[in-house]
């Protein structure tokens, strides 16, 4: 424990090669009752590469209790031979080539970290991603040093009847008093990171892929017994996503099986270890009855995901932690476009661009802010962030389009080629785009060690047929990055006429065009019979933040006619935004706004059959935080007034078009295609306005009540069954103990009950404090199950902010205790969770007060993980 002392910080600008390398690594782990006892034979080779020749072996190791240490069969003696130099183990002078086999005690029972090996729930399971694995036995524990793993799992039989490894099965037996073994062999050589291991008690679901290349790969979802029949989702999900990446990305699988385990207690997602997933149940279980369309969704993403990593991230790895957008990026790119070709593009396009604007760059704004390939850091867990996720994508995204998509391929090809087995870095990945195309991405490689979200401001005026436009690129200053270089950044762009058709910008009559940005500001100039409507960052072809001073004809001409989705959708927004900040900013209320933006809607509405998902993307309000981090100082609840006011006037006004949509949406049946969850989700968005109307009185409350209740009483799945109870409850209307009803029937379905937490947690205003107060003593919330954390304090903290902002501190102090309380248990989710207090330095000054105090606060004693988080938002 640290008081206000500063963590050691790891830099790029250190990076070494591994001293020596591990070839080959045996694991014998023998799981027992309250212990665990792991044998780990190491084969050890001075690297080559390493000319200054270090005299010490150092290894990582944490929470490990040694038992015994032997160098060739010689036991070596502490002190003499070797010594502990707190999370290292030393040994000074080791010979050039040697094996070291050490035995150490873990205690996976007690692990409520849930990094390295733990149980969950029954069963045992690893995470080792990033640092986890030196909480298993002594080793490198760094990306690029890789080895060939033999691992051996011994346990009781009746209660652990599976023993899983990475790999192959080669070989498994029975052992004295009740006991079994398995051996697994993994072929190729890979990172600790890397390493699984799962014993317990699962049921099974089987299947079998045949790959481009004739081979058959049997394929093994394991979940507890009663999910069983919630792992056909993410089994024709896997399935899809084998066949796509060797169609779009030419790359097969290469072991004779693929395993997902599904855990319920897991810090993240889930986890790409080789042959051998491992998932958070909320990413992989899915059924009708259990599940949101919209988890429905994620199941398909993240198994994708994980899947697509066995190339980007295993095949080929990150040679340090700063390259981790190296493998996450290129990996969400890949699975972005994996669910826009299983789905609707242009929906799956907004909803992924509406992340990003709306959740990565108010990091990239506010006091976490990094580059996607950091140059420094206290704990790499606190570094799994929206900015090297998802920005991390859009530079792979824009490359994809500078390059055009059969060069990018080519450079994919290359880039897996040329570094299978090996360990390498974003530059290596840029020099493959680079070599096929012929292209200088020098300036461009600034995206990736640059933080900030760069601001494009456009202006353009029209004179004697010529139109000229100027844009302007300027990256405001982060954290210790005062001074901005201007970027790369491709602007696809159409110009539109009066009637929302698009102008010919050339003589080969072309309708859109892609100008490359370099200098800072940059003129261009278009000869029009008309002045235009500019339709500007189509697709969102850069991730940038644009300013133009859009009138409203405008933007109501775009959002008609734009075939762009991301540019109707932008369109709307903005309609939005400035409605909101009229009633924020300038004293309007909700019903001055309604003569503008009735009709608007009701265009929208008019075509809402065309796409009904679409359609609900355009008629849906922003959220609370999206519009308050849009004005300076944040007022939370002025906010808040503003935004449920308008969502109730909105309701109110067009009232007859929510009912009609509502009652022509309704479904005979339950369906799960992608056109059946368009539906549902406009149905649900109509009712949303209902619902809210009523709640304020603007219509018969009963009448609204009898309606959102058919869905919730006789549900044909969980999304139409949770979006009324949500509606209900957010409301204030009648619910005549449905929220009670609901606990009872979904008491042993965890995931339906971190729902249920989460709709109790996102009601808001002020009251939903006392009420998230009473949700941490429910019995059936547990401070070690990150899912239910996620749900309450996550829920209130991030997606709720008229509650987590109460004027008299009590959201704060709520905060404070939960992230104190929960980096004793897990400090991975506390650092995690700490971050929602990143718009600290935003807030009017009375909340700034009162949230700076509750942080500093719980500053001492923090674990290192938290500690960085802390630190950064509070500025020291
Ligand atoms: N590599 C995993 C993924 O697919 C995430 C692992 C994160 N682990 C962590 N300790 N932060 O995205
Ligand atoms: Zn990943």
């Amino acid at each position: 424990m640290r008081d206000g002392q500063p963590n050691p910080v790891t830099r790029l600008a250190d990076y070494q090669p591994p001293a020596w390398l591990v070839p080959d690594t045996t694991l014998d782990v023998d799981l027992r009752d309250g212990h665990t006892l792991v044998t780990a034979r190491l084969t050890l080779r001075r690297n080559p590469e390493r000319a200054d020749k270090p005299e010490d072996l150092v290894l990582d190791g944490e929470h490990l209790e040694l038992r015994s240490l032997t160098l060739d069969g010689r036991e070596l003696n502490p002190g003499d031979d070797y010594r502990l130099d707190g999370p290292r183990l030393v040994i000074p002078g080791a010979p050039d080539h040697f094996t070291l086999t050490s035995v150490v005690r873990i205690e996976p029972e007690n692990n409520t970290a849930l990094e390295g090996l733990y149980r969950s729930n029954g069963m045992y399971c690893t995470q080792c991603e990033a640092e986890g694995f030196r909480r298993i036995t002594f080793f490198p524990d760094r990306p690029d040093v890789l080895s060939r793993f033999t691992t051996t799992i011994h346990a009781d039989k009746s209660a652990y009847p599976l023993l899983l490894s990475n790999g192959n099965p080669v070989d498994a037996g029975e052992e004295q008093g009740g006991r079994h073994y398995a051996t697994w062999e993994d072929p190729f050589p890979k990172p600790c990171y890397l390493f699984a291991l799962v014993a317990g008690d699962l049921a099974c679901l089987s299947d079998t892929f045949i790959t481009a290349s004739g081979r058959e790969v049997a394929l093994r979802l394991y979940a507890e017994h009663r999910d069983l029949d919630k792992l056909d989702h993410a089994m024709d999900s896997l399935k899809r996503a084998m066949a796509w990446d060797e169609r779009v990305f030419g790359r097969e699988y290469d072991l004779d099986i693929f395993q997902i385990v599904a855990v319920s207690h897991f810090n993240m997602g889930a986890m790409e270890n080789k042959g051998l997933n491992i998932f958070n149940t909320s990413c992989v279980l899915a059924h009708p009855d259990t599940t949101t369309d919209a988890a429905f969704e994620r199941v398909e993403s993240v198994v994708a995901h994980e899947y697509f990593h066995n190339w980007s991230g295993n095949r080929v790895t990150c040679r340090d932690w700063f390259q981790l957008s190296l493998k996450e990026g290129f990996t969400v790119f890949r699975d972005q476009e994996f669910s826009s070709d299983m789905n609707s593009r242009a929906v799956v396009r907004v909803e992924n661009v509406d992340f990003l604007v709306n959740h990565q760059f108010p990091e990239d704004q506010g006091p976490m802010a990094h580059p996607v390939r950091p140059a420094a850091y206290q704990k790499i867990d606190n570094f799994y962030t929206l900015t090297v996720y998802e920005k991390g994508a859009e530079i792979v995204r824009m490359q994809h389009e500078l390059l055009g998509a059969d060069d990018f391929r080519r450079a994919t090809d290359l880039y897996f080629e040329r570094f299978d087995g090996q360990a390498v870095t974003c530059d290596d990945f840029v020099a493959c785009m680079e070599e096929v195309s012929g292209l200088d991405l020098a300036q461009f490689k600034r995206w990736y060690s640059q933080a900030g979200t760069p601001v494009l401001t456009v202006t353009d005026d029209y004179r004697d047929g010529e139109y000229r436009l100027t844009i302007e690129q300027h990256t405001p200053a982060t954290p210790g990055e005062p001074d901005k270089q201007p970027l790369m950044i491709p602007v696809k762009l159409a110009l539109l006429d009066g009637q929302g058709r698009p102008l010919p910008l050339d003589d080969q009559g072309r309708a859109e065009t892609v100008v490359i940005l370099r200098e800072t500001r940059e003129a261009l100039s278009f000869q029009l019979p008309e002045r235009p409507t500019p339709s500007l960052l189509r697709g969102f072809s850069a991730p940038v933040s644009l300013r133009y001073d859009f009138s409203e004809e405008q933007l109501v001409t775009l959002l008609a006619h734009d075939t762009d989705g991301f540019c109707r959708w932008d369109a709307a927004q903005r309609l939005y935004f400035a409605a909101l900040a009229r009633i924020i900013d300038d004293g309007e209320s909700a019903a001055d706004q309604l003569p503008r933006l009735t009709p608007v809607l009701e265009r929208v509405i008019a075509r809402a059959d065309e796409d009904p998902a679409q359609a609900a993307l355009l008629l849906g309000l922003p959220t609370e935080n999206a519009v308050g981090d849009r004005h300076t100082p944040l007022r939370p609840q002025s906010v808040h007034q503003a935004v449920s006011g308008l969502r109730a006037a909105i309701g109110e006004a067009l009232a007859e078009h929510w009912w009609r949509l509502a009652k022509d949406l309704e479904a005979d049946a339950y369906q799960g295609d992608g056109a059946a969850m368009g539906r549902r989700r406009l149905r649900r968005l109509a009712i949303a306005y209902l619902a809210a109307a009523a709640g304020q009185g603007a219509l018969d409350a009963d009448q609204v009540a009898d309606y959102v209740a058919r869905d919730f009483d006789q549900p044909d799945c969980m999304t139409n069954a949770l979006g009324a109870l949500r509606d209900l409850v957010h409301n204030g209307l009648a619910q005549n103990g449905r929220l009670e009803a609901f606990a009872e029937r979904w008491a042993d379905e965890p995931l339906v009950m971190d729902q249920w937490f989460a709709v109790q947690a996102s009601v808001p205003g002020p009251d939903t404090v006392a009420r998230a107060e009473g949700l941490l003593a429910h019995p059936a919330f547990e401070w070690t199950l990150p899912n239910r954390v996620r749900a309450v304090v996550g829920t209130l903290v991030n997606g709720n902010p008229s509650a987590f902002h109460a004027p008299d501190g009590s959201g704060y102090a709520l905060f404070a205790r939960a992230l104190k309380k929960l980096d004793g248990i897990n400090p991975q989710i506390a650092a995690r969770l700490a971050s929602g207090g990143a718009r600290l330095k935003r807030l009017e000054p009375a909340l700034a007060d009162q949230l700076g105090a509750a942080l500093r606060d719980i500053r001492p004693g923090a674990s290192a993980n938290l500690a960085e988080v802390l630190d950064r938002i509070l500025g020291a």
